[in-house]
């Protein structure tokens, strides 16, 4: 199956969410879910795997699979990768990620991938997010959010994205709450403004529990669609 990449509008936006909302729909439907997060930047974490993406994705997918593999690179620096390898002078291996990813796809009926910051974080001068995601060939999911401003990130991602030819699965509306745009209103336009469709919209959980912001996704959308 064509993995699925999971990016957004900006970083903080909710990929980590969504994409582990994904996992666990799409692990509840008889589905072996494999996660990656090719790159992750920020604080190390004192216990378990560096990055907290990675124990929140690996614990929604509920895989076991090494560090090494399904976070090749971590470097703990609030910062992109480019920014990040040049500050710590570590080079980044683009084709060491396509590896790993071959591992993951081969054990796994299907590899989400979150990505980091959004489509243009870059990685190498000349290699951004949007890159990986053409070489991967993978399916799209682009989350954004319902604060002011999303509508300007949103369709320029979009509009970079179809610049590039990825295929777009959808976007997601995330984490909305009451000081953001209506949510219908934002879905009508953000749907006519990209030609894309709104899969869902997700609303910010006070408590947050990953079974029912799962559920929640599991009965707004059809993720069977997002597998293929
Ligand atoms: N629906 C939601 N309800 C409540 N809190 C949410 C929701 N979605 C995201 N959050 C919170 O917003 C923050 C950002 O979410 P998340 O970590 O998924 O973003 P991200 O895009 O993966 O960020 P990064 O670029 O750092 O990987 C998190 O602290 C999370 O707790
Ligand atoms: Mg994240």
């Amino acid at each position: 199956m064509k993995p699925l990449f999971v990016t957004a509008t900006d970083t903080d936006i909710g990929k980590t969410f969504v994409c582990a909302g994904l996992a666990y729909a799409l692990k509840k439907s008889g589905i072996d879910v494999g996660i990656m997060k090719p790159f992750a930047c920020g604080v190390k974490q004192k216990i378990g795997f560096s990055s907290n993406d990675l124990t929140i994705l690996t614990n929604a997918a509920m895989v076991d699979d090494a560090e090494d593999i399904i976070n090749p690179f971590f470097f703990p620096i609030p910062a992109s990768p480019y920014t990040a390898a040049k500050n710590l002078g570590v080079k980044i291996d683009v084709e060491h990620v396509m590896e790993c990813f071959r591992k993951l796809d081969q054990i796994h009926d299907i590899v989400l991938v979150e990505g980091i910051g959004g489509i243009m974080t870059p990685i190498l001068k000349e290699y951004a997010i949007i890159d990986l995601i053409k070489d991967l060939m993978a399916n799209t999911i682009i989350v954004t959010s319902s604060k002011i401003g999303t509508v300007n990130h949103t369709v320029l991602t979009c509009n970079m994205c179809k610049n590039m030819n990825i295929p777009i699965k959808g976007l997601i509306i995330n984490n909305f709450d009451s000081t953001g745009y209506p949510i219908p209103e934002l879905e009508r336009d953000l749907s006519a403004l990209t030609d894309l469709p709104v899969l869902c919209s997700l609303p910010h959980m006070e408590k947050f529990n990953l079974s029912n912001y799962s559920a929640l996704i599991q009965e707004k959308m059809d993720i069977l669609a997002l597998v293929s």
